[in-house]
């Protein structure tokens, strides 16, 4: 029995050294932070968009030490700006995360998904051997299940959410509201981070589709769909080692000696609903009010570039930085600047060092379907806190964290200031309690789970 797991993102990108030859640089994003570990412990085939150097078709990966075949999947200029660009990001991302002033319902997009969905389910069935078990992943996809049902009627499919279900008042403003559920009902069994999730994807059938559904289960087209909250995890033990390493605590300590102030630090791609803006306007609050706290605490904001051909990240980019600018600009004194401001992704080395030298973790999203910063954070630190919105996916499971509404940026800086004068022994108490709940539920555990139940054991 083997795996094939469908997703868009590809987990390496080729890039091309000087030398002319290739290194295969790790994706950033949640999904494929969370399925490459994955994929690389069970084995098997991963169907992807091949992005950089399409006309690679197959890989072995990782390189060092193959563990599974990428099929990577080339989609047209034409296919990239309706489909990934068009309907996924416009329309199904901003939805989905109650955005829907921001959302673009467009016919062009949605005939390109339609096409693309096609494509990568086509390839599915191309790779498919008898026995064999098909996860299909993410909003970019939803159509795919269905449309391998449809030729492989036995086969055993997965599918799972990774970003928030809305509330189906908000589902149904967009105008393929069924087909999209239709398409997800072509799986056994869907997969989302919460119950809540769970909840309005139920009566989003109901209400759109007039489905039958009981306690996680949608009865549709003469089958049984399970639907069940399982909440990604992450390698916990893979962090926290990496944090205790010599070569991360001196690059922690660096990092601590040279800004010489405690630290609050933001790690995110630069996406909208990550609220940076909120949060670096929090910050701002907070500095207004504590003129005390200059020169005594520095914003660390890490953002890697995302989805740049779509307007509103570009126009984010020029809001964040304006802000950071802004902000600099009216409380920078004696060499002392508040924001420090990184726009690229960093190294796992470089990023751990950064979790493990903060006094404060900021994930202050408006909306997000887990959080996976969040997690990491809190299995790499050793005595911060951590600040987590209550509009994240993680805020029920990590009940121990200082939990914030994002939208009120005072209410924010209140918190802030609780945070960053917490006494030792309350911080270390609260992330020994948050940390358990981690190991309770590792990414392995989540993936074999998820597998396990698909195969019906
Ligand atoms: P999303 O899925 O929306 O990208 P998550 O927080 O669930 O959000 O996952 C983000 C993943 O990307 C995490 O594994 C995190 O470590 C990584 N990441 C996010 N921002 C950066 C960055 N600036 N540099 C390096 N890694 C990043
Ligand atoms: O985790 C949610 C998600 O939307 C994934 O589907 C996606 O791979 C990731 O965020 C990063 O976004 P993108 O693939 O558009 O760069």
């Amino acid at each position: 029995m083997g795996l094939i797991v469908v997703s868009n993102r590809e987990p390496y990108a080729p890039r091309r050294n000087e030398d002319g030859t290739l290194t295969w640089v790790p994706s950033i994003g949640g999904l494929t932070a969370a399925l490459d570990p994955a994929l690389q412990q069970a084995g098997g085939t991963w169907i992807a968009w091949g992005e950089e150097r399409a006309d690679i078709r197959a890989v072995d990966l990782p390189q060092e030490e193959p563990r599974y075949r990428l099929e990577r999947l080339r989609l047209s200029e034409a296919e990239v700006r309706d489909f990934y660009h068009g309907f996924s990001n416009r329309a199904l991302w901003p939805m989905s995360h109650y955005f829907i002033e921001r959302a673009k319902y467009q016919g062009s997009g949605w005939r390109a998904y339609v096409n693309v969905n096609r494509r990568f389910a086509e390839a599915a069935v191309r790779s498919y051997r008898e026995g064999d078990l098909i996860w299909v992943h993410d909003y970019q996809l939803a159509l795919v299940p269905r449309l391998i049902r449809e030729a492989l009627p036995e086969a055993r499919i997965g599918f799972f959410w990774h970003i928030p279900w809305p509330s189906s008042e908000v589902f149904r403003t967009l105008p393929w509201d069924r087909e999209v559920l239709d398409g997800i009902l072509g799986a056994d069994l869907i997969g989302m981070h919460t119950p809540e999730y769970v909840g309005h994807f139920l009566s989003a059938c109901r209400r759109a589709l007039n489905a039958e559904t009981g306690e996680g289960e949608v009865r549709w087209k003469d089958r049984v769909s399970r639907v069940v909250d399982r909440p990604i995890g992450i390698e916990v033990e893979t962090f926290e080692q990496l944090a205790a390493s010599p070569e991360v605590e001196e690059a922690a300590d660096r990092l601590r000696r040279t800004l010489q102030t405690q630290i609050l630090l933001g790690v995110d791609r630069l996406d909208y609903t990550k609220g940076i803006p909120e949060r670096l306007e929090a910050f701002d609050t907070f500095l207004d009010r504590h003129p005390e706290a200059r020169g005594r605490v520095t914003l660390v904001q890490i953002a890697v570039p995302s989805r740049e051909r779509v307007e509103s990240y570009r126009q984010l980019r020029t809001q964040v930085e304006g802000l950071v600018g802004r902000i600099n600009g009216k409380h920078t004194e004696g060499g002392w600047a508040p924001i420090q401001y990184i726009y690229r992704g960093v190294g796992r080395e470089e990023l751990v060092a950064h979790y493990r030298a903060a006094d404060v973790m900021l994930v202050t999203p408006l909306r997000d379907g887990l959080n996976l910063v969040a997690k990491e954070f809190t299995a790499c630190s050793a005595d911060g806190v951590l600040v987590l919105s209550r509009f994240a996916g993680a805020a029920d499971e990590l009940p121990e964290a200082v939990q914030v509404n994002p939208y009120s940026p005072e209410r924010v800086a209140d918190h802030l200031l609780g945070a960053l004068n917490m006494p030792l022994e309350e911080k270390k108490a609260r992330l020994e309690r948050l940390r358990a709940r981690l190991h309770e539920s590792d990414l392995h555990a989540w993936a074999n789970g998820f597998v396990r139940e698909l195969a019906g054991e």
